[in-house]
């Protein structure tokens, strides 16, 4: 079995700034087992996040392939940013270091373009934004991705970005309801500007919007989409 049989089973890893998650994937993109959860270590350093992870892999089905979901920037597998973990993750190789656990082949993309994978129709434009501890963005266009969209670190309002308007301890901050109001006019702010068809909203705290209340173009996702997209990183 190679990484690119028909038959290959995929490990798909989420690593989020509140928790690690992993499953394996079946061909088809079916998990075949339960997703696990371990809380992301603090302080989030390359070698804390490493050792949780190693720890998860032990107690997974067999697999083929890695594909892992990095709340940041990543080129070819190696990480520029990760603003919600920690600084020293500039420059580490994290398909290095697990190939190295696993030795099975490893594909790292950002998290937000692995659960657009997991949500796209596949035609038009369509944008994505995960609402966790920060504010993932992706955008495609007939399906195929443009890598890397950084929509989160954009200043917003008063200074402020609009992850730092709609991230996790803003959430906290204000609670749900006023949240909610500022998820509404973050909406409001994209939508004529990039012009999508469709804007797919993901990520933990997106089971606190209603579905009924958003625009007719907007489409609610579960955040089992951080790790259903993996198997997208071996398609083409
Ligand atoms: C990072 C993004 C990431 C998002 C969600 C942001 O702070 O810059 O790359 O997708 O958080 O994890």
């Amino acid at each position: 079995m190679t990484e690119n049989d028909a038959a290959a089973r995929t490990l798909s890893i989420d690593i989020g700034g509140t928790g690690l998650k992993m499953l394996v994937l079946d061909p088809a993109g079916t998990a075949l087992n339960e997703r696990q959860r371990v809380e992301t270590p603090r302080p989030a350093t390359p070698g804390a996040i490493i050792e949780a992870l190693r720890g998860l892999i032990a107690g997974q089905p067999e697999f083929d392939r890695v594909s892992v979901g990095f709340p940041g920037v990543v080129h070819d597998g190696v990480i520029w940013t990760a603003p919600n973990l920690d600084t020293s993750w500039r420059g580490v190789s994290l398909a290095k270091a697990l190939r190295e656990i696993t030795g099975k082949p490893v594909r790292v993309a950002n998290d937000a373009d692995v659960q657009g994978y997991a949500s796209i129709e596949g035609s038009g434009v369509e944008m994505v934004l995960t609402l966790g501890t920060g504010l993932g963005s992706a955008l495609f266009v007939d399906g195929r991705l443009v890598p890397n969209l950084e929509l989160g670190h954009h200043p917003f309002r008063k200074g402020r970005t609009y992850e730092d308007y709609v991230g996790k301890p803003a959430f906290e901050e204000v609670g749900k309801k006023k949240w909610r109001k500022r998820v509404d006019r973050v909406i409001a702010q994209v939508e004529p500007i990039w012009n999508y068809r469709l804007l797919h909203l993901g990520g933990g705290n997106a089971k606190h919007l209603h579905a009924d209340e958003l625009p007719m173009n907007v489409r609610l996702h579960s955040n089992l989409g951080g790790v259903l997209g993996g198997i997208a990183l071996w398609k083409g």
